[in-house]
């Protein structure tokens, strides 16, 4: 089932709720998402994959009282690391908000797992995960980085760089990368696919 949402219509919902840089930035994961499955010649729809990025940080400036408390409301499900760490817990709200208006499954799914990256993430999340990295906007790249990250030639691979990346970043702060995070990174390495 494609999504039957209105991109403009989104786009001007979170243009009210959302401060301008993360306006900007879920814009440009929508478009960075429709950019990789250009490059990678994958299928999704191209309004669903546009609109998963568009809507991934849907629930990212809510305070951390108000995730704390919806997740518990809700039931949702949680890995050990959003528990610790409670700004993580926008990705499985937000894809809790978005399940409730209906949005695709696929779609829901990978917005959950856009934070820690996981096995379970489905190739739409493994597409948003890699796009919420590189979007343009993003300053902890240049644009060698960029352009070195999609000379990648399978999504797998541009993905385990990321994870890499992530990895050391983490570890030179004296933190690890999440065990969602690393059983991805091992079973991609191993050849696996979303
Ligand atoms: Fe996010
Ligand atoms: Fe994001």
């Amino acid at each position: 089932m494609s999504s039957h949402f209105d991109s403009t219509a989104l786009e001007q919902e979170l243009a009210k709720i959302l401060p301008p840089q993360r306006y900007q930035h879920s814009v440009a994961v929508g478009e960075t998402c429709v950019r990789l499955q250009h490059q990678y010649q994958e299928k999704f729809d191209e309004q669903e994959l546009y609109q998963c990025g568009l809507m991934h940080d849907i629930a990212r400036d809510w305070k951390v009282s108000a995730l704390t408390q919806f997740a518990e409301e809700h039931h949702l499900s949680l890995e050990k690391e959003e528990r610790d760490f409670a700004v993580l817990l926008h990705a499985p709200v937000g894809a809790a908000l978005l399940e409730e208006r209906g949005f695709p499954k696929q779609l829901c799914i990978a917005v959950r797992y856009h934070t820690i990256g996981s096995i379970h993430m489905g190739r739409m999340g493994l597409v948003l995960y890699i796009a919420d990295y590189i979007e343009p906007n993003r300053m902890h790249l240049d644009d060698g980085d960029r352009a070195s990250l999609l000379g990648e030639p399978t999504l797998e691979a541009l993905c385990i760089r990321i994870l890499e990346a992530e990895s050391m970043h983490l570890r030179s702060k004296g933190k690890e990368i999440t065990h969602s995070g690393l059983a991805l990174r091992t079973l991609l390495k191993e050849g696996g696919r979303l």
